[in-house]
């Protein structure tokens, strides 16, 4: 009795010592997978991210140019000798602009340049060619008018020219210092400054321009959207604090009121200003949104005005596809093979493809309500989205969608 039961012992025991062991190699296995494919996501997402170290030398150049004279600007005392302007960290990858975060007296900002080093930009060549006489303001209108012109393919009236100009510079009657027109100067070749500034009094739907220091240009610190995140714009943080705990509901509110502000961009862009402003690079990282709700377009590199549109999108071609610049279509001819110069596809459509889409129907699953009207908008939004697919681009359709949208947003709003 005792010799056959002895197998049996020894059976229970190994199997008790072998679960452990499997199920450690079986863990051990796991570990070893995560780690190397956390690795691997890391090496493959932050490539060339940007660095603390590196981000501070750039400050740190900043301010040795504003010490030798070099360069100034409206923020460049809080950053470079009181310190009420303090690094906070950066935001960019390398390939990209530098964006940086900090602190300005305990409130958050961003900076933002095209290039790292003030040398970098050219240099305003009046400079060079008057050592010593002074410039005279009416070369200052012409040499920023012809900027603008170039950076943004418009004609400014030069009335508009000194609204470029900080607002330190704008009401000064003594003539401006090298270091003031280097800076101004360095501040004109970026595209980005350059629409911001212009649309400062026009658009709740650009960043403020809070100052400048050389060729860094501060903005307001506002929620910025992530591809990742699962309602594209952090929205718990947006909601009002007063309602936190926050319902379903309550956050479905907020969602309902971004997209009634994105479907007001869409058409504040298209009909409030002189020409109509094409985005040609619309992803949820490129948004952000306000205390108050509105949509910004924080990412402007891509965005033209209706004449500089034309002229980047006539190309040569052979198909279709050669005339597809970003987000922005046109179509072949193929009696002369160039592409049409009028955009094909819209900003709605884009939109709607790339914001709605991810932010009505494929992410938010968790926070799905079921409200008879969800499955109306999950349905315009797809066959908005859908649009573009098939190649419809007239007026009267575009419209009557647009509309669609923001019915069914407003009535789900009351
Ligand atoms: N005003 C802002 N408030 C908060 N975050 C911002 C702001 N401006 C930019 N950011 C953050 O910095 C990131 C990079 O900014 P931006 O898109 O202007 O730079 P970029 O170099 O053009 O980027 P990319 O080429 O990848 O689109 C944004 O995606 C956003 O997360
Ligand atoms: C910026 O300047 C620094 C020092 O002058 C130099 O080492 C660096 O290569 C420059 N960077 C670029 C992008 O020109
Ligand atoms: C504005 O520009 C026009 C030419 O484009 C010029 O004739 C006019 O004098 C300028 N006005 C001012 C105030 O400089
Ligand atoms: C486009 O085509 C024309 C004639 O077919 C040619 O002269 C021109 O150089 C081409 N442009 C580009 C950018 O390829
Ligand atoms: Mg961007």
């Amino acid at each position: 009795m005792s010799t056959s039961r002895t197998p049996g012992v020894r059976h229970i025991r190994l199997k008790i010592v072998r679960k452990p062991a499997f199920a450690c190699f079986l863990l051990w296995i796991g570990c070893w997978i995560i780690a190397n494919t956390s690795i691997y996501i890391h090496r493959s997402i932050f490539a060339g991210y940007c660095t603390e170290e590196k981000s501070k030398r750039i400050f740190a150049r900043l301010c040795h140019d504003y010490k030798q004279g070099v360069l100034t600007g409206d923020v460049c005392d809080d950053l470079c000798v009181t310190q009420t302007m303090v690094y906070k960290q950066c935001l960019y990858y390398d390939k990209g602009k530098k964006v940086i975060q900090a602190d300005w007296n305990s409130q958050p900002v961003i900076l933002k340049s095209k290039l790292e080093n003030f040398s970098s930009y050219d240099r305003l060549y009046l400079l060079d060619e008057r050592e010593t006489r002074s410039i005279q303001d009416i070369d200052i209108l012409l040499f920023t008018a012809l900027e603008v012109k170039r950076a943004l393919g418009l004609e400014v009236k030069n009335t508009t020219v000194p609204q470029l100009w900080a607002k330190q510079l704008k009401d000064k009657r003594d003539s401006y210092s090298r270091a003031e027109l280097a800076s101004m100067w360095s501040l004109l070749q970026q595209e980005e400054y350059v629409l911001f500034r212009l649309l400062q009094d026009l658009s709740k739907h650009v960043p403020r321009v809070m100052g400048s220091c050389g060729h860094f240009y501060v903005v307001e610190y506002l929620t910025a959207g992530h591809a990742w995140h699962h309602s594209l714009f952090s929205v718990e943080t947006l909601v009002n604090p007063s309602w936190r705990d926050s319902s379903r509901k309550v956050l479905w509110r907020t969602i309902n009121e971004i997209a009634l502000s994105f479907l007001e961009l869409i058409r504040h862009f298209e009909n409030d200003f002189s020409h109509h402003l094409h985005l040609c690079d619309i992803k949820p990282e490129n948004f952000a949104i306000r205390s108050d709700l509105t949509v910004v377009a924080i990412d402007v590199d891509m965005a033209f005005f209706e004449p500089k549109m034309r002229n980047i999108l006539e190309q040569n071609c052979t198909a279709d596809e050669d005339c597809n610049f970003f987000d922005c279509f046109s179509r072949c001819n193929t009696k002369t093979n160039k592409c049409t110069a009028e955009r094909s596809n819209s900003n709605l459509q884009v939109i709607c493809d790339k914001i709605f889409r991810p932010l009505f129907i494929s992410k938010l699953s968790e926070l799905r309500m079921y409200h008879p009207l969800q499955s109306q908008l999950r349905n315009a939004v797809l066959r908005c989205s859908e649009l573009s697919i098939h190649g419809v681009t007239d007026k009267k359709t575009m419209e009557v969608t647009f509309l669609e949208l923001y019915d069914l947003l407003k009535a789900w709003q009351r």
